[in-house]
């Protein structure tokens, strides 16, 4: 044993620490080395076989060759455990429960609007759009409402001039995308509408409509019938009934309002249906005559038919909501209970 074999040794074994590749093989490593019969250990316990003399000067170096191979070995097992030297360790206490990130959700309101939208999506309607801020033009004169006409009185409208206004209902989106699109036609148009109303459980100055446009050149009452129970019965449910009343729209001829058997009683009557048995659900008929002329389409050569329905309304019914302000309170014990994810 002497001093150039014991260096050689610590070249060895940094040689071998630093091509350690994983934990597993600095192990190895370190009791070649190090371990009981380790090489080092080994040339330690060796000292008592040379001269007294030299021992002293041979146990200081192969000392000073241990400690430096066990730094080498104790950094190179941090570096394997992703540890970088000097690095803080975690200050908190790392075994408490992770906090969950807040989540939102969507509003009810475009939950609902998705979903029936979804439906019409299925059946062949693409989606369009209007503004809010309307013309007179579109949302009353256009749609056959004439001046002066008390059915104007109905919609107590937000005027801004005497040319513009809030739009009361989403039927002006009917001429507006007739009058840049030839048939055939068929969309439907979600959107948010104004009331001068006071508010209160069932009624609401904003509130939306889904509005329906279908134009070809052999639309039919039957067709409305056969897509209104589509979605009717897709939307709460094929036991749903599905009635067409008479009613009056000035853009509509004939016109109906849409009726389904309550689904509380299945139509025996109870508190949601007024005892009626049946939950009014839509306005509809076909479209006027004169709305395909206010939208530039050539005279007697379309039919189709126009329905418009209230997301409010439907969303209320389909989630047993009693107040309509719930939806614009933006109160989030309320938002919460219809979210995927609870808050
Ligand atoms: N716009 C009507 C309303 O707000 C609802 C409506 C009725 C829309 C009949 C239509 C329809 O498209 O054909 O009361």
């Amino acid at each position: 044993m002497d001093s150039e074999s014991i260096r050689e040794i610590e070249r060895r074994a940094l040689e071998a620490i630093a091509g350690a590749g994983g934990k597993e093989e600095l192990e190895e490593v370190r009791i070649r080395f190090l371990g009981r019969k380790g090489e080092i250990t080994a040339a330690l316990r060796s000292i008592g076989t040379i001269p007294a003399e030299q021992r002293p000067a041979m146990g200081k170096l192969i000392n000073s060759i241990s400690n430096r191979v066990t730094a080498s070995f104790d950094k190179k097992e941090a570096e394997l455990s992703g540890a970088s030297a000097g690095e803080e360790p975690y200050p908190g206490d790392p075994t408490l429960p992770g906090r969950r990130r807040w989540k939102g959700g969507l509003h009810i309101l475009t939950q609902v609007t998705n979903d029936i939208a979804g439906i019409f999506k299925g059946m062949g309607y693409s989606i369009a759009t209007g503004p809010d801020v309307e013309l007179d033009y579109y949302n009353f004169e256009a749609l056959n409402f004439p001046e002066d006409h008390p059915s104007r009185d109905e919609q107590d409208t937000f005027y801004i001039n005497r040319d513009i206004l809030l739009r009361t209902q989403t039927s002006p989106v009917q001429v507006r995308y007739m009058e840049k699109h030839d048939p055939p036609v068929r969309i439907i148009s979600p959107g948010r509408v104004y009331r001068n109303e006071t508010p209160d459980p069932s009624h609401s100055a904003e509130f939306f409509q889904m509005e329906g446009l279908f134009v070809d050149t052999d639309v039919s009452m039957v067709d409305l019938k056969n897509d209104v129970t589509k979605f009717i019965k897709l939307y709460f449910g094929r036991e749903a009934e599905v009635r067409f009343r008479p009613h009056f729209f000035p853009f509509t001829e004939p016109s109906a309002e849409v009726d389904m058997s309550c689904f509380a009683c299945q139509g025996e009557g109870c508190s949601v249906c007024q005892k009626t048995g049946w939950l009014e659900i839509m306005g509809a008929g076909m479209v006027h005559p004169n709305v395909f002329r206010y939208a530039g389409y050539e005279k007697d050569a379309y039919t189709g038919f126009a329905f418009g329905m209230g997301i409010d309304r439907i969303a209320m019914l389909k989630y047993g909501i009693h107040d309509i302000r719930q939806f614009l309170k933006n109160d989030l014990r309320f938002l919460g209970n219809f979210w995927k994810q609870k808050i």
